[in-house]
């Protein structure tokens, strides 16, 4: 083990040591989820000071497509579904998401209108990381912001090429079936 891990571990045995079992799954859940991947664990502890507890039952709504978007969600248990409606009655699940998946992170960067429904499948726990709350942690610590900013720029960079791609299969597809 080099002299650095040795720290960074005994860094997490030690605010373990003064929290609660709940709370050290919740900065261990912290640093597994991709945009919170970077941060050393002094950063993830003031993002754990941050972040919502919101408590859903089956059947309920975290957000409706088309409300206007606070911030992101970290699902601690339970199972949420990600439903798109394409407003003449057609609605597609576009995921279903378990503990450790994260979701509504676009509306982190702009406040855009939600691009589809979370709605609890099963009784679920979620952390709420809000809008307001990250452009504060950017002005009080720039560079655990800067480092959250880049993965999520990261991780809308991978999905969006995963759509284009999955958007030139389909196009080639109906173009090919038109020809028949
Ligand atoms: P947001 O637009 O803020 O709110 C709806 C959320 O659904 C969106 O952010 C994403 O986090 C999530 N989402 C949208 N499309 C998909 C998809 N194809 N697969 C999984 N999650 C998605």
């Amino acid at each position: 083990m080099t002299e650095q891990s040795t720290i960074r571990n005994s860094l997490w045995e030690n605010f373990f040591k003064k929290q609660s079992e709940e709370d050290s799954s919740v900065e261990h859940l912290l640093s597994s989820v991709p945009i919170f991947s970077q941060l050393a664990p002094k950063e993830i502890l003031k993002v754990s000071s941050i972040i919502h507890h919101r408590n859903y039952r089956a059947g309920e709504y975290v957000f409706a497509q088309g409300d206007p978007g606070l911030g992101m969600y970290v699902i601690i248990s339970g199972e949420i579904r990600i439903i798109y409606s394409d407003g003449t009655g057609g609605v597609k699940e576009l995921a279903c998401l378990k503990d450790g998946d994260f979701f509504g992170e676009l509306s982190l960067l702009d406040e855009s209108p939600r691009s589809a429904s979370a709605v609890a499948e099963t009784e679920s726990k979620v952390m709420g990381f809000f809008r307001p709350d990250l452009l504060d942690l950017l002005s009080r610590s720039p560079k655990a912001g800067t480092k959250i900013l880049f993965k999520l720029g990261e991780i809308i960079g991978t999905r969006l090429r995963l759509t284009d791609e999955q958007l030139g299969k389909l196009s080639a597809e109906l173009e090919r079936n038109h020809n028949k």
